[in-house]
């Protein structure tokens, strides 16, 4: 190995620094993306207060973790990032977060948690009302779609399939608004872990694991990678929830921009409830071993970023 190989091949990886450049990128698309702009046709744009909603949503904060893990996971591939599989990469990450920040805004609603806080701000329905707060999170749904869906050929037809498969059903009855379901009907029900461990995987898991696939399909990942990215999506989906009820006991809401402590107010079904705080959180370890090993197995070619992700999610504060 030549000395400069040798010095590339010990530098750490830095997750802070690996994100910035991404980061960016997704800020810019999601400004750009979520706007009233007139669709083609149309003589008439979107309404100026649902699109402030939305925006309110969408803008000016979270993690951006399953943007994140789109690109990780894409990037693990090592394609050129000039592709047309990373023109298609850059709306799958903004699409995911539209389908999160919709999430977010129902789960807040009187209806559902009850939340006043989210992401350091007054809540969508706190800030614009309850109808408002509906609509936006209905038309952040359809937007996600309308992205995956452009109709300037940047992204072939059938990728364009693929993707719309992959999130509507991570979204769907048997993913994301199926948990939630459950979320809803097991208040004050003393859930076993398998049961809870379904309902986790379904509210959070699912859109986190297709984040991994969707980045992975937009590099025509083979089969054996989307494999063991499948398992590392399903380790830190479920941990991130776990670590979710973790911080909702030991973090304040200064620190988590929700407010803290709602899970025993709201009498939910938590790990941390189930299992206790310090079983909680050797599960999470356990599910970050898992998704560690999943990636080692994987062959994948640049794995750097997917490791460091799944540590975050597991040892994060927020
Ligand atoms: C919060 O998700 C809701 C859950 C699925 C537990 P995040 O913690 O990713 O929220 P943001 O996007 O950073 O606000
Ligand atoms: C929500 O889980 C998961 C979603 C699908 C939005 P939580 O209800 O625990 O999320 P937070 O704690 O309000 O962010
Ligand atoms: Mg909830
Ligand atoms: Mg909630
Ligand atoms: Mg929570």
């Amino acid at each position: 190995m030549s000395k400069a190989n040798a010095a590339l091949s010990v530098t750490p990886f830095c997750l802070e620094a690996w994100s910035k450049l991404r980061l960016q990128a997704v800020e810019q698309a999601l400004s750009d993306w979520v706007t009233d702009e007139t669709p083609c046709g149309l003589d008439h744009g979107a309404p100026a207060d649902l699109v402030a909603a939305m925006r309110y949503a969408v803008l000016d904060g979270g993690k951006r973790l399953r943007p994140l893990l789109v690109f990780a996971a894409f990037e693990a591939m090592n394609l050129p990032t000039a592709s047309v599989g990373h023109a298609a990469a850059v709306r799958a990450a903004c699409a995911v977060e539209l389908i999160h920040a919709y999430s977010l805004v129902h789960d807040d609603l009187p209806c559902m948690d009850n939340d006043v806080l989210r992401r350091g701000k007054p809540t969508v329905h706190v800030q614009f009302g309850e109808a408002s707060a509906l609509l936006a999170g209905d038309a952040l749904q359809a937007l996600a779609f309308e992205l995956l869906t452009p109709m300037d050929g940047s992204v072939p037809p059938e990728m364009q399939a693929r993707l719309c498969a992959l999130l509507s059903r991570a979204a769907g009855s048997a993913g994301m608004a199926g948990g939630q379901a459950i979320d809803l009907a097991s208040v004050g029900q003393p859930l076993t872990e398998r049961q809870l461990r379904t309902m986790h995987q379904l509210k959070t898991g699912a859109l986190l694991q297709c984040s991994v696939l969707m980045g992975a399909h937009c590099a025509d990942a083979p089969l054996r990678a989307v494999q063991a990215l499948r398992d590392y999506g399903a380790a830190i989906g479920l941990a991130f929830q776990v670590v979710d009820d973790i911080l909702d006991v030991t973090a304040d809401s200064a620190t988590l921009g929700k407010t803290a402590g709602k899970d025993a107010c709201n009498d939910k079904p938590t790990y941390v409830s189930l299992l206790g705080l310090d079983a909680s959180r050797h599960h999470a370890q356990e599910l970050l071993a898992q998704a560690t090993a999943a990636l080692n197995d994987g062959g994948l070619a640049e794995a750097q970023a997917l490791h460091a992700l799944a540590d975050m999610v597991v040892n994060r504060v927020n």
